[in-house]
């Protein structure tokens, strides 16, 4: 009966949660609203409030799931990728957990985590399958061929998909992250109000930031027509420009599907809670016969529930790494 304490601090929340024999039982997690009115996350900021959050948040996630720190018999944490101040900070508390507990120290790869977050509940997708794993620094299409046997298939070639939805945000005047309100406004409009290009990349790549400049020209010109453009339109402009980010994110997914001749399709990330993008993808995947595994809304944006899982997958193999271990800002799988 593993007990696994698994830690996230890669970006902008700062988590901690508990897997015993495979079973989440809990996922801590602090938010960052310090960002709000910067339009991103500031790295230097969110270093120090990981710095805060961290035991605190690590106390609950044990009290929580009714465990005591000596029962503890691994600890796993993202060792990247991310922000090297943010990663930092977790993976120093990790190594001294482990040191002061004399128990196995785990790293996990983020990007592989948000896969992993599929195997947490019910239904668990059967290898192979493909996974569109889409967040705020990273969109790739993921051949996922076994737990720790993953190729990244297609990949952004510039911004991510959140990214995307930030910036679009950002131009609207609201406040970071953006991809949740464009989410909001989006559902009170016409996606087909206003047409933004989709970019012609070949293979199973992505491009947004043409998008992104398209979007900026579109509103500054609407702008000069009419000051009170975004006042009256800003659903129609966040139902078009979540549309056309969806499209693009699902017309790759089909050519995937196909090329790889795979019909388990999974969707991870941040950006995986963005109700038109599941919608859409339940629309395709009727029309497909695709069987697709959407994750829970708690386990889309960054969580430690993800890391714990993965980690209990890595002390099953005895995948230990030592104290030397230190975070990438860039980690590839
Ligand atoms: O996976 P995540 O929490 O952090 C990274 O690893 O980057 O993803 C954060 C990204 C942000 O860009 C945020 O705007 C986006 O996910 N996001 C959404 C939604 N919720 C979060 N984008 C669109 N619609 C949403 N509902
Ligand atoms: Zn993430």
């Amino acid at each position: 009966m593993p007990i696994i304490l698994g830690i996230e601090s890669s970006c902008d929340d700062t988590s901690a949660a508990i897997c015993i024999n495979g079973k989440i039982c809990s996922n801590v997690i602090a938010n960052q609203l310090i960002h709000k009115h910067y339009g991103g996350v500031v790295p230097e900021l969110a270093s120090r409030v990981h710095q805060q959050n961290i035991v605190p948040v690590v106390h609950q996630a044990i009290s929580i799931a009714k465990v005591h720190k000596n029962d503890i018999d691994a600890i796993a944490f993202t060792r990247g990728p991310g922000l090297l101040g943010s990663l930092l900070v977790g993976t120093s508390f990790a190594k001294g957990f482990a040191l002061a507990n004399t128990i196995p120290l785990i790293e996990v790869n983020h990007m592989q985590a948000h896969i992993l977050a599929h195997f947490i509940d019910e239904p668990k997708p059967s290898f192979p399958f493909l996974c569109l794993t889409v967040s705020g620094g990273h969109t790739q299409i993921v051949l996922v061929k076994d737990y720790f046997d993953m190729e990244i298939v297609g990949q952004t070639t510039d911004d991510a998909a959140g990214e995307a939805f930030d910036k679009t945000a950002k131009i609207l005047g609201l406040p970071y992250p953006g991809g949740p309100l464009i989410d909001k406004y989006a559902a009170e409009g016409d996606h087909l109000a206003f047409k933004f290009p989709e970019p012609q990349i070949p293979g199973l790549d992505f491009s947004f930031s043409g998008l992104k400049t398209s979007i900026l020209y579109f509103v500054r010109d609407e702008l000069k027509k009419n000051p009170g453009f975004l006042e009256n339109r800003i659903n129609d402009v966040c139902a078009s420009v979540q549309h056309r980010i969806v499209t693009i994110l699902l017309n790759k997914l089909k050519k995937a599907a196909r090329q790889f001749q795979i019909s388990d399709i999974a969707i991870a990330g941040g950006v995986s809670a963005n109700s038109g993008l599941r919608k859409s993808l339940l629309e395709v995947a009727g029309e497909n016969n695709w069987n697709v595994f959407i994750p829970k809304f708690e386990y889309c944006t960054d969580n430690a529930a993800m890391i714990a899982m993965a980690g209990y997958y890595k002390f099953l193999k005895s995948d230990f790494v030592s104290q030397e271990v230190a975070p990438m800002a860039r980690m590839v799988f």
